[in-house]
């Protein structure tokens, strides 16, 4: 049986980010317990309009700007915007720019003052994208579509989870991997492909990522970021369930990499709103003890993994890390070497790794 209680454990998704200084235009987090505090309770969300039908699902940064807006109109939409913001909830202010700095064309320093400012989207459609952010704590990712990640603009939508900093980690774990230009990766449970895609540009001619995801979305959203850093001829997307659709490469691959589902299913709903209700169920929920999928992965790791293979795992914190060290090591002890807890920068340890010996 496993020991792990029902008990919240500290997770990247309920604190999110310290994140370290980047330009100021880079950092977007996820809305902290303080000023999610400072809005509730939330109005319900079925005072919010909702997006027209025909909302264009690409991100706002990848639209044309084909809407020419007078700039008396952008500016009583500013006006009107910015009165939505509780005076406790400055960042809002701070998104509010943002979101018209993605939505905006960039002026030709030769532009006419007068001239009509040029739009990706309607201002209506900016509008209810705003209300859905104030109103109903929909990440702001979602609103403009992407995140900063590593050195990447990550594509995301409703659907697909938004990338985490502390994700950014496994990364450079595989960048230590002796020989890791040229061997075969997965990345399973992919999500928007960030991962794959920062592996993939590290990666030297024989090297290949092959990422996995069950989600429909997360597998459009993937193959997206995938051809927007041009490294479709490193990374090969299939859905399906974890090892199902990597039959062909079983035994063959230098390293296993997945931050898979692992929030317990009881803790689900004391998530933060930004997260539990629009983040999708499918990328959190980790079953019982938040351990089902994790355990499913290291089944499966020994068959996939080539002789001297290396894999990652992303945990919830120090429980599940801690477990997953003393399982593998005490029930497969003869198949894997040097497994060990890695810290993320809050000093909790987030990651499992080792190697097949
Ligand atoms: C926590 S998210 C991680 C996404 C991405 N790798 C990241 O780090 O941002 C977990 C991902 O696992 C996927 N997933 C859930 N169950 C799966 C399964 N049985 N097989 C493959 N992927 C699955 C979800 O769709 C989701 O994209």
């Amino acid at each position: 049986m496993l020991s792990l209680s029902a008990r919240p454990i500290l997770s990247a998704f309920l604190l999110p980010k310290p994140k370290p200084r980047r330009l100021l235009l880079l950092l977007r987090p996820l809305h902290s317990s303080a000023s999610a505090s400072a809005l509730t309770p939330p109005t319900p969300r079925t005072t919010t309009p909702d997006l027209p039908e025909d909302a264009d699902p690409t991100p706002l940064f990848l639209r044309p700007p084909t809407h020419p807006v007078p700039e008396a109109s952008l500016a009583a939409f500013r006006r009107r915007a910015a009165a939505l913001v509780p005076p406790s909830a400055p960042h809002l202010h701070r998104h509010l720019r943002w979101l018209l700095a993605d939505a905006s064309a960039p002026a030709p320093s030769s532009a006419d003052p007068s001239a009509p400012h040029l739009l990706r989207a309607p201002l209506d459609e900016l509008e209810a994208l705003w209300l859905r952010h104030v109103r109903d704590r929909r990440p702001f990712q979602y609103v403009v579509g992407n995140e900063h990640w590593k050195d990447l603009v990550v594509a995301v939508r409703d659907g697909v989870l938004i990338p985490r900093p502390e994700t950014e980690a496994v990364v450079d774990m595989v960048a230590a991997v002796e020989g890791f230009q040229d061997g075969w990766w997965a990345d399973l449970g992919t999500g928007s492909g960030a991962i794959a895609v920062a592996v993939a540009r590290m990666l030297g001619p024989g090297g290949r990522v092959f990422a996995t995801d069950v989600s429909k979305v997360a597998v459009e959203v993937a193959r997206l970021n995938v051809q927007r850093y041009g490294v479709q001829d490193k990374v090969e997307i299939r859905r399906g369930s974890w090892f199902e659709p990597l039959e062909d490469v079983k035994g063959k691959l230098m390293g296993v990499i997945s931050n898979p589902p692992y929030i317990p299913t009881d803790d689900l709903p004391g998530l933060q709103p930004e997260v539990g209700w629009h983040e999708p169920k499918l990328a959190l929920d980790g079953g019982k003890d938040g351990l089902d999928h994790l355990l499913h992965l290291c089944e499966g790791l020994s068959s996939a993994l080539m002789p001297g293979g290396f894999f990652v795992f992303e945990t919830n914190g120090n429980k599940q890390s801690e477990f997953l060290v003393d399982f593998i090591s005490t029930k497969w002890s003869s198949s894997f070497c040097d497994v060990e807890a890695v810290l993320d920068f809050a000093d909790i340890k987030r990651f499992v790794r080792g190697y097949r010996r």
